[in-house]
C-alpha cells in the first residue's frame, strides 16, 4: 500500500518525507487555503521533496477551463498529478489530459458508479472520501470494498483507489485490509501510526537492561 500525505505544508512534509515512507501527497483547495501560500511555488516546492505523484488540483469547474489549468499545473513539475472533480466535465478532461500522458486523480468520489467512471475515463487515481461518508451515517469503507470488487473483476481498469478523507488510524487499517492501493493520510494520524503503549514501556525496559549489561555495540 501506498501512503500519501494529505497537506499543503511544505515543512510538514519535507519532515514526514525524511521518514522514507511517504510515497507522494495530495492537496485540494481546502488544505491550499490554510496555509495561505501561493498555490504553484507550493506545488513546485512539493514535487522538490517528494518523487512520487503530487496532486494538484484545477480550480475551474469547466471542461476547457480544467484542461487548460490541467496542462499548466503539470508543467509545474513532472510529478504532479492533476486533480479534477468527478463531474461529467471532469470525467471529460480526464480522459483529454490522460491522453497526453499526464497523471489525473479524479477527486469527490461518493459512489461506486462513480468510481467506475472514473477508472473509465482512464483515471490514473480516483479518491473516494471515507470520512465524509462517515460523517452523513454511512459507511465510507464499504464504499472502498465495493470499488476494488468492481475493478477487481476487469483487469482492464487500471485505476488505483487512493482511500481520501482519512480521520483515524482505524481508517488506514481498514483501507489497507479492504485493498486500496493508497491511502492519503492526514500528517497527524500517520504520525499517530507508529504509536503503540507497550512499544514505548517494552523499549523503556529494554534500554534499562541493556544499561546494566555495561556493554557498548559501537
Ligand atoms: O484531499 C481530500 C480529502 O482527503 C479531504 O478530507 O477530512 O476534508 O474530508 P476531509
Amino acid at each position: 500500500m501506498k501512503f500519501f500525505v494529505d497537506t499543503a505544508d511544505v515543512a510538514v512534509i519535507k519532515e514526514l518525507a525524511a521518514t522514507g515512507l511517504l510515497d507522494g501527497v495530495t492537496t485540494n483547495p481546502s488544505l491550499v487555503a490554510k496555509v495561505g501560500r501561493d498555490f504553484k511555488t507550493v506545488i513546485r516546492e512539493i514535487c522538490e521533496v517528494v518523487p512520487g505523484p503530487v496532486s494538484a488540483e484545477v480550480a475551474a469547474t469547466d471542461y476547457e477551463g480544467m484542461v487548460a489549468e490541467g496542462r499548466v499545473l503539470a508543467g509545474i513539475a513532472k510529478n504532479v498529478c492533476i486533480k479534477v472533480p468527478l463531474t461529467w466535465d471532469g470525467l471529460r478532461a480526464c480522459r483529454t489530459l490522460t491522453a497526453e500522458g499526464h497523471m489525473v486523480n479524479v477527486t469527490l468520489c461518493f459512489s461506486a458508479n462513480q468510481a467506475l467512471l472514473a477508472a473509465k475515463a482512464g483515471a490514473t487515481f480516483v479518491s473516494p472520501f471515507i470520512g465524509r461518508l462517515d460523517d452523513i451515517g454511512l459507511d465510507g469503507m464499504e464504499l472502498i470494498r465495493e470499488i476494488r470488487v468492481i475493478y477487481d473483476n476487469y483487469p482492464e481498469l487500471t485505476t488505483e483507489i487512493l482511500a481520501a478523507s482519512i480521520r483515524t488510524v482505524n481508517h488506514v487499517k481498514q483501507a489497507a485490509m479492504v485493498g486500496a492501493d493508497v491511502a492519503t493520510i492526514p500528517p497527524a494520524v500517520l504520525q499517530a501510526l507508529v504509536k503503540h503503549p507497550l512499544t514505548d514501556i517494552g523499549l523503556r525496559q529494554f534500554v534499562a537492561d541493556w544499561e546494566k549489561t555495561g556493554q557498548k555495540i559501537l
